[in-house]
């Protein structure tokens, strides 16, 4: 062959490898309203960005005729990138080759990556659309996907990987995604399930359709699995490319300083009225967030799940920041099972990350009753509490509101080693409520009182004088000061400006065992 011929081969055996499944399979994927695998890389990465690798790969197995049915590539584009000019290495599985199935090829292809991924210290990116297992090869697809489960695995910590599901996400597809840092579903064309809806039926005889089963909805507000859920590929693709800017490469580099021209003390004037006087009536944290945010910019995760606690990313001062927030308008901001284990998951990413934690704070107590307890309460709040000990990233704290109990005490207190902790003057730190506390310290007083309504007022006031309000801890030390609310950005800057070098050592080991 000369040089011509086989630039000629070259020529063709490329236009071979972009061409996927065939023309019939990429209209079939248009027609059901998703985009291909490059199509959507190009979507997500900076122009021109991407630099694709083994595009000639193509499977080993000869059973079922599979020897005369061979794709470049072997359904799936893998390679690295840029976003935002940074790194990043990704890849997106072609549903119009096999289904996007899992072959030994294809896992090799994916491993390959994020081999390298995890030498360069950049993120992994994948992009899933897979029927799973390639049925036609047996044990060895099922030993390709657990050869990425322990690469998953061992990257956990190092380098962040986030999921995308852009399709079906079937057996043993699920648990790749599930050991990431970050799933997120796009509506009505994703799913993921152990088991799909026929095998539901036969084992279970519950019928239930793949929507309900593993849809966006169920994965983003029910199950927890999913972080985030977006109407459209294109927004899928802003949504990741946000995600990346608020954090960095590796477990040894911090995200991004993005400059902000928000000044650093504006007065959050929305904040001084927030609070009402009635301490039973809620109020929408969410608003301290924006106030406080470079440009009021909030990056939520979780956002249908346990909402009565809020956990996302903001910037302050140009830092990338993790808050976990208890939400008033929600359960009256309770922790509970789901919300424990959510802001557990996300304040062990943030330490994994290097992402200062601001955690702002107004919880009347774990949310009581059978339910709760049945549900493993003790050891999911244990989580929480677990996770902000362990975690030796700035922390710094903001009771609004209440403080009660135990509660109190997870809630990145100082006693856990938070850094700073600070209170607004409507902060009430105390064992419980003044009702509850009242109830129990003066029950006899009370029902021999002459009028035991009025007494029991007296008593409450009483009690709400000396221990609703946040002094008794700032006299112990366990605050760090009581600002108002308008002042609450400024001293923000200032406290994780302050702690931007902190360093702190956890006792050595091989690892802990967090209640899981
Ligand atoms: C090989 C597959 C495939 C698979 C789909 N295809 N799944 N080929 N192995 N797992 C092929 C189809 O034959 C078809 O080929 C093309 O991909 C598109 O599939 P369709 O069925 O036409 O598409 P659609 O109607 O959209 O349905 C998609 C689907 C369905 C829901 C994913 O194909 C399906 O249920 N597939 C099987 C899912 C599954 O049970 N996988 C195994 C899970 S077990 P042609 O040539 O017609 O285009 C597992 C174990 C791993 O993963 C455990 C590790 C721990």
């Amino acid at each position: 062959m000369d040089r011509a011929a086989r630039l000629h081969q070259l020529e063709q055996l490329s236009l071979q490898a972009v061409t996927g499944g065939g023309a019939d399979r990429v209209a079939k994927q248009h027609a059901s309203g998703k985009q291909t695998a490059r199509e959507r890389i190009e979507l997500l990465v900076d122009a021109g960005s991407f630099v694709e690798l083994d595009r000639f790969v193509t499977h080993n197995s000869t059973d079922f005729g599979m020897e005369k049915q061979k794709f470049l590539g072997d359904g799936v584009v893998t390679g690295h990138a840029t976003i935002d000019g940074r790194l990043i290495y990704l890849y997106a599985q072609d549903f119009t080759v096999f289904g996007g199935s899992l072959s030994a090829a294809h896992a090799g292809k994916i491993c390959k990556v994020m081999d390298r991924a995890m030498e360069a210290g950049a993120p992994i990116i994948g992009l899933n659309d897979s029927g799973g297992a390639r049925i036609q090869e047996g044990v060895a697809s099922l030993g390709g996907y657990a050869d990425i489960f322990l690469k998953n695995t061992l990257a956990s910590g190092v380098i962040p990987q986030l999921s995308a599901i852009l399709g079906p996400c079937a057996g043993g597809a699920v648990y790749s995604p599930a050991i990431t840092d970050f799933i997120a579903m796009v509506d009505d064309t994703s799913y993921m399930f152990v088991t799909g809806p026929d095998v539901v039926k036969t084992v279970t005889h519950e019928e239930v359709t793949k929507e309900q089963l593993g849809g966006s909805d169920t994965h983003a507000r029910i199950s927890g699995v999913s972080h985030f859920r977006v109407p459209s590929e294109e927004a899928m693709a802003a949504l990741l490319r946000e995600l990346v800017s608020y954090i960095p490469s590796n477990n040894l580099s911090v995200a991004p300083r993005r400059p902000t021209e928000d000044p650093t003390d504006r007065a959050c004037d929305d904040l001084v009225d927030l609070i009402p006087d009635n301490p039973n009536k809620p109020y929408d944290m969410k608003t301290v967030i924006h106030s406080v945010a470079d440009e009021g910019r909030f990056l939520e995760v979780h956002a249908q799940y346990a909402p009565n606690i809020v956990v996302g990313f903001c910037r302050i001062d140009g830092r990338s920041v993790g808050v976990v927030a208890n939400q008033p308008i929600h359960l009256a901001g309770c922790l509970d099972v789901d919300a424990s284990l959510k802001a557990a998951r996300f304040v062990r990413f943030c330490d994994c990350f290097n992402i200062p934690i601001l955690t702002l704070v107004d919880v009347p107590g774990f949310l009581p009753g059978t339910t709760q307890e049945y549900g493993g309460i003790i050891k999911h709040g244990a989580k929480l509490l677990y996770a902000y000990a362990e975690a030796t990233v700035p922390k710094v704290t903001l009771i609004t509101r209440k403080a009660y109990g135990g509660a109190y005490d997870v809630m990145a207190s100082k006693h856990i080693r938070a850094d700073f902790n600070f209170a607004w003057p409507t902060a009430e730190i105390a064992v419980m409520g003044p009702d509850g506390a009242v109830n129990i310290i003066f029950r006899k007083e009370i029902v021999e009182a002459a009028d035991p309504v009025a007494r029991k007022a007296e008593l409450t006031e009483d009690y709400r004088e000396k221990f609703a309000n946040p002094y008794r801890a700032a006299a112990l030390g366990f605050l760090d000061d009581v600002f108002s609310p308008e002042q609450t950005r400024a001293r923000l800057v200032q406290a994780f400006g302050a702690l931007q070098n902190k360093r702190q050592e956890l006792p050595a080991k091989k690892h802990g065992n967090i209640p899981l």
